[in-house]
């Protein structure tokens, strides 16, 4: 009687174990090629690839609710004025809620390229809404936080002076990408590659400084693709590279 039973603990414990097994390692090598687990989402999103030439491939290291881990590795070429692409982690929120009623966005990231003679950001990406179902491929604002900037790459739109927010200081940029309005933190001291700071403080500051609307804007999300809340990075040209992400996570209180 003994053996049945103990086999049935065996196969019980290694079922268990098979989803976190496989959401170690994921390669990601399409376009918008995609994974989602532990309310954190993967997308190698390749949105202007045909601005140039390359290639781009994700590999999704660690995905649970404590944390993500992966890695990007990508070569692209021409139009040095183009982003290529966005690859990036995005957090998962079901709430809708209004940026005036999110208490907190907590946030940490340690980041790092192996080969720095390219031309590409590395950034957090946020949008807002006055409407909580609007698309989620742009939004009413867009709020980037750079923390890497290599190869003198800009922002859109023109600085608006040197402002301390969130535990660093940064040249603001603001402006237009087609109706959308952009503001962009750009660290004044990249590449930041270790941060925790809370974005709710960047919001306070735009509210006050900017006039964003924040008691009439949504951070959007619609799952699976959430949109609200990303990090990554933007290439525009480079030979070949692979920015590793140890560990990210974030949250919308
Ligand atoms: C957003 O979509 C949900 C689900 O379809 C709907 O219930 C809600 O009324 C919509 N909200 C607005 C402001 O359109
Ligand atoms: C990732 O960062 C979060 C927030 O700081 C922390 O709670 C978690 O333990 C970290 N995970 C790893 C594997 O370092």
């Amino acid at each position: 009687m003994m053996t049945p039973v103990r086999m049935r603990g065996i196969a019980a414990v290694f079922f268990a174990l098979a989803p976190a097994a496989l959401a170690q390692s994921q390669t990601l090598c399409g376009q918008y090629a995609y994974y989602a687990n532990g309310g954190y989402e993967f997308n190698n999103n390749m949105w202007g690839m045909s601005s140039g030439s390359g290639s781009q491939c994700t590999y999704v290291d660690r995905a649970s609710s404590g944390g993500v881990a992966f890695h990007t590795t990508w070569q692209w070429s021409g139009g040095e004025n183009n982003v290529k692409s966005y690859p990036y982690a995005g957090r998962q929120l079901s709430n809708k809620k209004l940026v005036s009623q999110i208490n907190s966005i907590p946030t940490s990231v340690s980041w790092s390229y192996s080969n720095t003679n390219i031309r590409a950001n590395v950034a957090y990406d946020l949008f807002t809404a006055s409407d909580p179902n609007h698309s989620t491929s742009s939004g009413d604002y867009e709020l980037m936080i750079w923390l890497g900037r290599f190869g003198n790459v800009y922002p859109i739109g023109s600085s608006v002076g040197r402002v301390t927010v969130g535990g660093n200081t940064w040249e603001l940029f603001s402006g237009y990408n087609g109706a959308m309005k952009v503001f962009s933190f750009v660290a004044t001291n990249p590449p930041v590659t270790s941060f925790s700071s809370d974005l709710k403080q960047f919001f306070n500051y735009l509210s006050s400084n900017q006039g964003f609307p924040a008691s009439s804007q949504h951070l959007i999300s619609k799952l699976p693709h959430s949109l609200a809340l990303q990090f990554g990075s933007e290439p525009f040209t480079g030979s070949s590279t692979t920015l590793t992400v140890s560990n990210w996570s974030a949250n919308a209180n």
